[in-house]
């Protein structure tokens, strides 16, 4: 079943004078917006906001899992924090393969061993400490989370989506309702989907964000929150400990930079793809546009020549990237040069596209567990940060008495270099699972600067689709001039080379379907939808926030 994009809806987006935050729950929003009023500068209110996203969107995002934040400070350098999950020190790759040597099925999506050491709380108290205004406290900006798992939280179509997920992997193992008793008593009706307007109750995550809010980082290091994580893991047959917790590093990183016409468009480096395949994207578009004019909407050249450029930059993706590393460093360095992009232009054919191994070759033989927020405040400084714990509901494990849910990262590495990953990607050892290293990851959050303020800052949920929603918001806002409630909500598209198929928003024009498949492409409309993007661009004096209207975020601000 196709998704269409939803139309843009008045409620989805606002226009605001002096500061913004688009999350996809509008408590998240107005988390960060209460603390912005109170003086905070933008990377506090992204914590405020990120915190709060861990209690209202359970099923996306949370303490169990990681993320990254790229944050512009006026007069300052863009700065990229990782803190993406690691694989436990003590978990070994032999233990995902079955006797054949191929993987256990399931085994890297549920329960104990799909866990890698969740770093969420290190990364959001790391960009506190060390980017916040300091006018506002660590217990402040936790306050309102706390506010809010404190009330029930009450079932929204995105919740009961998550709920219908894990009650249809009920049918595939019935044992799921044992294993993860604690998630499916809390998250679904008896094995029934819950209804919009139920109440789920999310008050053990009161007492976790106080522990948190007391004692900082400690608080997940040891004492009764790593104890019960580490326990709910091990129990259910994972080898996560507490070394892994306690030595988890936050990474600054070099954001990726592209020059892009008057903009320069900042994105997340490896671990991240995001970054490398948006800046290669946008280079071969540059040059295209200096011979031939402008990229366009709604134009079948534009969108065969936008879904080539695409398929060279995953295949890249697919045998370059992985965790950061001299190798991966030197290999972005290439994938992002201008001489690559003259390549990949200089293959170009406007009329036809090419079988897969024309793209590149590998040596070696559905969206719900991410969300992105964004927040300008009145200093122009500005946040986009996306926060997932892998599939819906992470390794579907619930940790007894804290409300934290538990990520399925592992899924997010190579166990099998002939194995495609949960969202189908193929990719090389360079993202071999290893103990200690970060999986590859598709989240991109991006801001866009001109003249060194942000003109726009965007990202999305939706594994690899993030890439491509991410990237066709920016396209469609700042080389098409489209209002940003329409650049969210209007069709897309997504290819990620293997499969070799193209995913079309059901709202595609007929043209444009139909110049695709003149040039030999095959189409087929999203199982799903096409990731959730969250954005805020300028607009005269102010700003425009926008929470895609498919997920039902709400924006907040002044
Ligand atoms: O980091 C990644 O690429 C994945 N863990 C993202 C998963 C995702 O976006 C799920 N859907 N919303």
């Amino acid at each position: 079943m196709g998704t269409a994009r939803q139309p843009s809806s008045a409620d989805c987006w606002r226009d605001l004078s002096r500061f913004a935050v688009a999350a996809d729950h509008e408590a998240a929003s107005r988390a960060g917006a209460e603390i912005l009023a109170r003086g905070g500068n933008a990377v506090d209110a992204a914590v405020a906001t990120s915190f709060t996203l861990a209690v209202v969107r359970p099923q996306s995002c949370g303490l169990g899992g990681s993320g990254f934040m790229l944050i512009h400070r006026m007069g300052h350098g863009p700065i990229a924090l990782d803190f993406r999950e690691t694989a436990p020190a003590a978990a070994l790759r032999e233990r995902y393969l079955g006797e054949n040597g191929r993987p256990i099925p399931g085994a890297t999506r549920f329960g104990g061993g799909a866990v890698a050491a969740p770093s969420q709380v290190q990364g959001l108290l790391h960009a506190l400490e060390r980017y916040g205004s300091g006018r506002v406290s660590r217990r402040d900006v936790i306050a309102p989370a706390i506010r809010v798992a404190a009330e029930p939280l009450i079932a929204d179509r995105h919740v009961c989506r998550a709920s219908r997920e894990i009650c249809d992997e009920l049918t595939a193992d019935p044992d799921f309702a044992r294993r993860f008793s604690e998630l499916y008593s809390r998250f679904t009706r008896d094995g029934k989907p819950l209804d919009p307007g139920d109440a789920v109750d999310r008050r053990d995550m009161v007492e976790t964000l106080t522990i948190i809010a007391e004692r900082g980082i400690d608080g997940v290091r040891d004492g009764r929150l790593a104890d019960a994580m580490v326990q709910a893991a091990q129990q259910s047959g994972g080898a996560l400990r507490h070394a892994d917790l306690r030595e988890y590093q936050v990474r600054e990183r070099d954001p990726i930079v592209t020059r892009f016409g008057p903009f320069e468009v900042i994105g997340m480096p490896p671990p991240s793809s995001g970054g490398a395949v948006t800046a290669q994207v946008l280079q071969v578009l540059a040059l295209h546009a200096a011979e031939h004019g402008a990229w366009r909407a709604n134009d079948p050249a534009s969108a065969h020549l936008l879904v080539e450029a695409i398929k060279h930059a995953f295949a890249d993706r697919a045998s370059r990237l992985g965790d950061d590393a001299e190798d991966v460093r030197r290999d972005v360095a290439w994938m992002t040069s201008q001489q690559r992009a003259r390549q990949v232009l200089s293959a170009f054919d406007p009329t036809r596209t090419r079988p897969t191994d024309f793209y590149g070759k590998l040596a070696t033989p559905e969206d719900s567990g991410t969300s992105h927020y964004c927040v300008v405040d009145g200093e122009g400084n500005a946040v986009s940060g996306t926060d997932t714990v892998n599939l819906t509901f992470g390794s579907l494990i619930l940790v007894p008495g804290t409300g934290i849910i538990l990520n399925n990262e592992i899924d997010d590495f190579v166990i099998d270099p002939e194995t495609p990953n949960a969202f189908g990607l193929r990719e090389s050892p360079r993202n071999l699972f290893s103990p200690g290293r970060r999986p590859l990851s598709s989240m991109s959050p991006a801001i866009v600067l001109r003249d060194g303020r942000a003109e726009l800052i965007a990202g999305a949920s939706g594994g690899p689709r993030i890439i491509s929603a991410t990237l066709e918001t920016i396209l469609y806002a700042i080389v098409c001039g489209m209002d940003l409630d329409d650049a969210v909500a209007a069709p897309r598209l997504h290819h990620q080379w293997l499969p070799d198929e193209i995913w079309l928003s059901r709202t595609t024009s007929r043209d444009v379907v139909a110049g695709l498949l003149d040039r030999g492409h095959t189409v087929r409309w999203y199982p799903g939808t096409g990731g959730h993007v969250q954005a805020i661009g300028r607009r005269g004096d102010g700003w425009r926030a926008v929470c895609d209207p498919d997920k039902g975020g709400r924006p907040a601000g002044e």
